[in-house]
C-alpha cells in the first residue's frame, strides 16, 4: 500500500488512525455483527456514538451549553439557504462580507430570501487582503452578520474574529473550523461542511445559539428547521450514518493529538515552513495574499511567467504529492495542510520545491 502525501482542499486527506479503524470495523461494528451502515440510527450503539460525538465535539471547541450542536446533511451550500431562512425572521436585510469565491456565493443564494447589504468587499485589491473592520459599512438593523473566516480557493483568512456589536456574527467555517482553539460563544451561528477538517463530505455541522431558534420562516421545508433539528437530536430523518461514524473517530483522534491548541502550534508551524519556501524562492514562487491574512490551511502560490506549471504538478504527482493544482478560478498551485496533513508532509513538499527550483529556476 502507497498512500500519497495529499493536498487536497476537500474532500481531503483523513487522518490514516481514523482510515484503519473504519477499516478494521467495516464488516463488524461494535460487536453488532454488522457495518455501522447496516444499522438503524436508532440503534442504542448507533443513538450513543451520536451523543459521544457531540460530546467530544463541545470539548474540543468548549461550546458553551446555550447552542445546538446539529449534524445535517446537504453540505455547506445548503446553509447558505438554511442561514437566511431560519435567521431573518421579521427582518428582510442581513449583512455580508465579500471576500471571494465562497462568500459570494452564499450572498447570491441569500439574495434570494434577503435585501442583501454587502459591508466590505476585497474586491478593490484582487480578493488577496480583507477589508479593515473600521471600514466595514453595517447595518444595524440587519438581522446578522455573515462572514467567511477562510476562502479555501485563494487562502485568504481572517486572523480575527469581527466585532459587530449585538447583530449575530455567522461564519462559514467550513475550510477552518478545528484548525486552532476557537471563541464559540463570539458566533450567533457557525456551520461547516466536513470534508476538510471534521470527516468526509456528506455530513455539516451547524452551531448555534439558542436564541436564534424558532424564527424559521414557514416555508423553509421542515428538514431545514434548526429548532426541528434541535428538537429531534439532528434525526429528523434518516442520517448519514458512516458519515457521522467517520467523524467521531476523527475527533477522537483530534483529541489523542491535545486538542486544538496542540492542533493550533502544528498548524501555524506547517504553514510557517511553507510561506518561508515561498518567500525565499526569490520570486520563483509567488504567493498574492497579504502577509496578516495568509491562510494556515491553503497556501497558494504560482510560478510567475516560468511556464512550467505543468511540469511541477506532473513532477510534483510522481514524487507522490497530489492535490496540488489551484482551483480553476484561480489557476496555480494550492496546497490544503488541514490538520490530517503532518509537518513531516510539508517537509516532503517544501524539498520538492526547492529541488524543482535548483532545476527549473
Ligand atoms: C468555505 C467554503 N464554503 C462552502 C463550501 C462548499 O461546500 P459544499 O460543497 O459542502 O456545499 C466550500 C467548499 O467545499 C468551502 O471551502
Amino acid at each position: 500500500m502507497t498512500r500519497a502525501i495529499n493536498f487536497s482542499a476537500g474532500p481531503a486527506a483523513l487522518p490514516l488512525p481514523a482510515l484503519q479503524q473504519a477499516k478494521e470495523e467495516l464488516l463488524d461494528w461494535n460487536s453488532v455483527g454488522a457495518s455501522v451502515m447496516e444499522i438503524s440510527h436508532r440503534s442504542r450503539e448507533f443513538m450513543d456514538l451520536a451523543q459521544q460525538t457531540e460530546t467530544d465535539l463541545r470539548e474540543l471547541l468548549t461550546i458553551p451549553q446555550d447552542y445546538s450542536v446539529l449534524f445535517v446533511q446537504g453540505g455547506a451550500q445548503t446553509q447558505f439557504s438554511m442561514v437566511p431562512l431560519n435567521l431573518l425572521s421579521d427582518k428582510n436585510e442581513a449583512d455580508y462580507i465579500d471576500t471571494g469565491y465562497w462568500s459570494q456565493l452564499a450572498i447570491k443564494e441569500a439574495r434570494r430570501y434577503a435585501e442583501v447589504n454587502v459591508a466590505a468587499s476585497a474586491e478593490a485589491n484582487g480578493f488577496t487582503d480583507i477589508p479593515r473592520r473600521d471600514s466595514w459599512q453595517l447595518n444595524p438593523d440587519a438581522a446578522y452578520v455573515h462572514y467567511t473566516p477562510n476562502e479555501t480557493i485563494t487562502g485568504v483568512e481572517f486572523h480575527w474574529i469581527p466585532d459587530v456589536g449585538e447583530v449575530p456574527l455567522v461564519a462559514d467555517m467550513s475550510s477552518t473550523i478545528l484548525s486552532r482553539p476557537l471563541d464559540v460563544g463570539r458566533y450567533g451561528l457557525i456551520y461547516a461542511g466536513a470534508q476538510k477538517n471534521i470527516g468526509p463530505a456528506g455530513i455539516t455541522v451547524v452551531i448555534v445559539r439558542h436564541d436564534l431558534l424558532g424564527r424559521t420562516s414557514k416555508s423553509a421545508p421542515k428538514l431545514f428547521d434548526y429548532q426541528q433539528q434541535t428538537k429531534a437530536g439532528s434525526m429528523m430523518n434518516t442520517v448519514p450514518t458512516f458519515n457521522w461514524y467517520m467523524v467521531s473517530l476523527v475527533l477522537k483522534w483530534l483529541k489523542q493529538q491535545g486538542g486544538l491548541s496542540r492542533m493550533g502550534e502544528v498548524n501555524q508551524r506547517k504553514a510557517r515552513t511553507l510561506y518561508e519556501c515561498i518567500d525565499e524562492s526569490g520570486g520563483f514562487y509567488r504567493n498574492r495574499i497579504a502577509k496578516k491574512c495568509r491562510s494556515w490551511m491553503n497556501v497558494t502560490f504560482d510560478l510567475g511567467d516560468s511556464g512550467v506549471e505543468s511540469v511541477f504538478l506532473e513532477e510534483s504527482e510522481r514524487a507522490g504529492l497530489i492535490g496540488l493544482k489551484g482551483h480553476r478560478a484561480v489557476g496555480g498551485m494550492r496546497a490544503s495542510i488541514y490538520n490530517a496533513m503532518p509537518q513531516s508532509g510539508v517537509d516532503v513538499l517544501v524539498n520538492f520545491m526547492q529541488d524543482f527550483q535548483a532545476r527549473h529556476g
